[in-house]
Formats: C-alpha cells, structure tokens, sequence
C-alpha cells in the first residue's frame, strides 16, 4: 500500500491492488488529454475542498478521472454505476495503491448496490458525478439532507439525461447538472465506438460465440445502435434493425442493414442486442 492515509471502501479483494494498477497504468497509455488535464489540475489545484461523490462504471478509465480529480486536490468517494461492469482490481488499485475511497464489488446485489451509493453519498458531497442518474435520484429521495450541500453535477448517459430533463420539467431537480452526453464528443464517439465495441466483447467473453453468419438483431439504432449494427456487420454477421423512430428506420434501411418489427425479427434472429435504453424490449 503507497498511501498511509485510512481511507473508507467496500472492495472485493485487496490482494489484487498490484494488478489493478499495472492496468490502470496500461489504460493512462491511451489518455494522453486526460494525461494533460491531470498536470494542469496538479498545478493549479482547482478542486482542494472539494468533495466529490462520483458514481460511475468502476474501470481503468475512470480509475484515470479520478486520479485527475484527486491530483487537482478533490476528496472522492466513487461506488459503481453498474455492478456488472465493475473490475474488482481496479477498485482494490484506487483504495490501497491510491488511497481513493472506493465502493463497488463486481456483481453486487440490489442491496449491495444502494448501499455503495449511500457509503458514497456519506462523504457529503459538493459536486456529483452520475452514470445514469440513480446517485441523483438517492439524493433527492433518501438522503435529502445532503441536497443543500451539492453545488452542481454533471451526467454521463443517455438514460441518465433523460431522467435528468424530467426532473428539471417538473421543477424536481434541486442543483445544476451538466449533460455530458449531450456534447458531440461523447455521444458520437463513446456511445458509437466505445459501446460498440464494448458490447461485443461482453458477447465474446461469455458466449465465446462465432458472429460471422449469424443474423444479429440490434433494437435502437441511436448512438449506439448504429455502432453494435456497424461492428456486427464488420464481424460478418447479416444484421437486422428494429426501431420505432422512422426516420433512424430510414437511416439503417439506407446504410444497408434490414430494418423490420421485433416481431419478425424474434423469429429469425441468432443474436438480440438491446440499445434502447428501454426496459423489456
Ligand atoms: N454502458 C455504457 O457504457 C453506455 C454508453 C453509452 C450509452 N449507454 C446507454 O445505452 C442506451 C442507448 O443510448 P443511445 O445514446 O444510443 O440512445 P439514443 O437515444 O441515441 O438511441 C436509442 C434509440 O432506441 C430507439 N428505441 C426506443 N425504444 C425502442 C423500442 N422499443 N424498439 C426499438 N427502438 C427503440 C429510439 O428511437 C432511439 O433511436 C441508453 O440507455 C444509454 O444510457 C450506455
């Protein structure tokens, strides 16, 4: 451990701290902006007193924000945005190589999960950082108390922005929150490129399937519709497209892929990737 500072944290293991950081290094390799903002946020400190509460997917990556953010004199508490994505060695990394306050275990429970966000929210934050907007959402139900005390936020996803413009609407939302996924850089690219490719490699990993001659069904062409379809095609596959907006129906029909009902396309596809954001597709 090269911190000597006690720090809270819920991890799965901290005997794979080592390994973790040799990744997080490995991934600091291919973020040289985020490389530069780190330098100048050591120098000018722009975040001593302030404490953040970011709820966020627990990877290298953002393992690479938050050593920014604590360069630029932030105390963090991280939990994770989604169990399932959480890299126990990662988490172990932060806390005992670099003394972040972490909460995130891969494939916690519904309880576990609300548990890491409310040991994140104790920190008592000033600013928020969300991914898909159920830190917010704990905020302005179950720990109201702390409402006062958050200056602004910002938001990572589509799913999170929307629920984010709901609030706003209805006059619910009680502090500012920047839409990060509403600037092109995140949107065209992440949500294109990165879930793209992110999404077939969760599909290798656990299916360690072939896609080459598969008909695969992507539901949604939005951002990251259209990068699942475009990948799919790339690895051989015959895709079909479902979508309800009829002018993203247009778009895929006119970029080659098929485009019909989820009813029809149940009965012939080999492979159902939903990217809707919607439940139950
Ligand atoms: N895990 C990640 O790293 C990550 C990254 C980016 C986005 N996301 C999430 O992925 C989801 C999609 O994001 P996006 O940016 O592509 O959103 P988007 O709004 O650009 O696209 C969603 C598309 O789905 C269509 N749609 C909605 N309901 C449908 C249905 N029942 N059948 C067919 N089509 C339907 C919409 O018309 C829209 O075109 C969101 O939940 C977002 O938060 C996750």
């Amino acid at each position: 451990m090269s911190t000597t500072t006690v720090i809270k944290s819920d991890v799965a293991n901290p005997a794979l701290a080592s390994e973790g950081k040799k990744k997080i290094e490995w991934a600091a390799r291919n973020m040289p902006v985020l490389a530069q903002i780190k330098d100048r946020f050591a120098k000018e400190k722009p975040f001593t007193g302030f404490r953040i509460a970011a709820c966020m997917h627990v990877t290298t990556e953002t393992a690479n924000l938050m050593l920014a953010l604590k360069a630029g004199g932030a105390d963090i508490a991280l939990c994770a945005s989604n169990p399932l994505s959480t890299q126990d060695d990662t988490a172990a990394a932060l806390v005992y190589e670099y003394g972040i306050s972490v909460f995130a275990k891969n494939a916690v429970d519904r309880d576990g999960y609300y548990k890491h966000l409310n040991s994140a929210l104790d920190i008592k934050p000033q600013l928020v950082f969300d991914d898909g907007c159920d830190l917010v959402n704990v905020l302005h139900t179950s720990r109201t108390e702390l409402i006062e005390g958050v200056m602004a936020g910002c938001e990572e996803t589509t799913t999170g922005v929307i629920r984010l413009s709901q609030m706003a609407k209805d006059g619910a939302l009680k502090f500012p929150m920047i839409a990060v996924n509403d600037t092109d850089t995140k949107h065209m690219f992440d949500n294109r490129y990165g879930t793209g490719q992110s999404t077939f490699d969760a599909i290798f990993r656990a299916t360690n399937t072939l896609i080459a001659g598969k008909i695969v069904v992507v539901a949604g062409f939005g951002y990251c519709g259209k990068g699942v379809a475009e990948r799919a095609k790339g690895l051989g596959a015959e895709v079909v497209v479902t979508e309800i907006d009829p002018t993203k129906a247009l778009d895929a029909l006119m970029q080659g892929f098929r485009v019909m009902p989820m009813t029809k396309a149940a009965a012939i596809g080999d492979l159902f990737i939903t990217v809707t954001g919607n439940r139950d597709v």
